[in-house]
């Protein structure tokens, strides 16, 4: 079914789906795992693919609310969903329009999505409204690398090829700087390269939580 969430990228959506059991098998299985470690309560996913972060959720989460607006990558994580240890909805839709009310989770998950968003700090608005106040925001985004040859090579692959060649993924993203300036605390983050070698504009990452602050700037 499309729908107004929808965001069709056929090719890029099987492709991905693909790419994402190898990615898992080489180290990124346990970057899921650590991210979604801590969580408890109500929690929305937002951009959750083929739904490979699903198995790693502890029993101190009670639903997850995922949201997806690539149709093939929906049904996936739809199937995916059926064998989730906790309960999973997905559902179409944008993080920059998140279909939930104000304050209706305690935590919010982002997985290698604001990269591939037309608009991150609209859904980093979107996700200071549907948190609860104290809410938690996990992340494991790609970001600018620190040495000049690779920051180099991410501007010039965000330039040309990168985007067209996955699903509209830009490497030389600053989501630390942006979830600050939306108003969030960063209580704890590193940086770590995946995949290490070779290395590639996509290898700089940075994995941590937010904590939504009480009163968020006008916007
Ligand atoms: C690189 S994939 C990551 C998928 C998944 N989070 C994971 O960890 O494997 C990027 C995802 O972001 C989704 N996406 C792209 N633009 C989006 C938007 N504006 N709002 C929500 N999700 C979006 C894509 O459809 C895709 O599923």
């Amino acid at each position: 079914m499309r729908t107004g969430g929808d965001r069709p990228r056929p090719r890029f959506a099987r492709f991905y789906a693909r790419m994402t059991e190898e990615m898992d098998r080489h180290g990124l299985r346990g970057l899921r795992a650590e991210l979604v470690s801590d969580l408890r309560g109500e929690v929305v996913e937002i951009g959750c693919g083929n739904g490979r972060n699903f198995a790693h959720y502890p029993d101190t989460v009670t639903a997850v609310h995922a949201i997806e607006p690539e149709p093939h990558l929906r049904a996936l994580a739809t199937q995916a969903a059926a064998t989730a240890p906790v309960p999973v909805e997905v559902t179409p839709g944008r993080g920059e329009a998140i279909p939930l009310p104000d304050q209706a989770v305690d935590a919010a998950v982002l997985c290698l999505v604001l990269c591939a968003m037309p608009d991150p700090d609209r859904t980093l608005a979107e996700l200071t409204r549907v948190l609860r106040p104290g809410g938690r925001l996990v992340f494991l985004e790609h970001t600018l690398a620190e040495g000049r040859l690779l920051r180099t090579a991410q501007h010039v692959a965000d330039a040309t090829i990168w985007p067209r060649l996955y699903g509209g993924c830009h490497t030389a993203r600053d989501p630390l700087g942006s979830i600050r300036a939306a108003g969030f605390d960063v209580a704890r983050h590193r940086y770590l390269h995946y995949p290490q070698r070779p290395t590639v504009p996509a290898s700089p990452h940075v994995l941590g939580h937010a904590v939504r602050t009480p009163t968020p700037p006008e916007r």
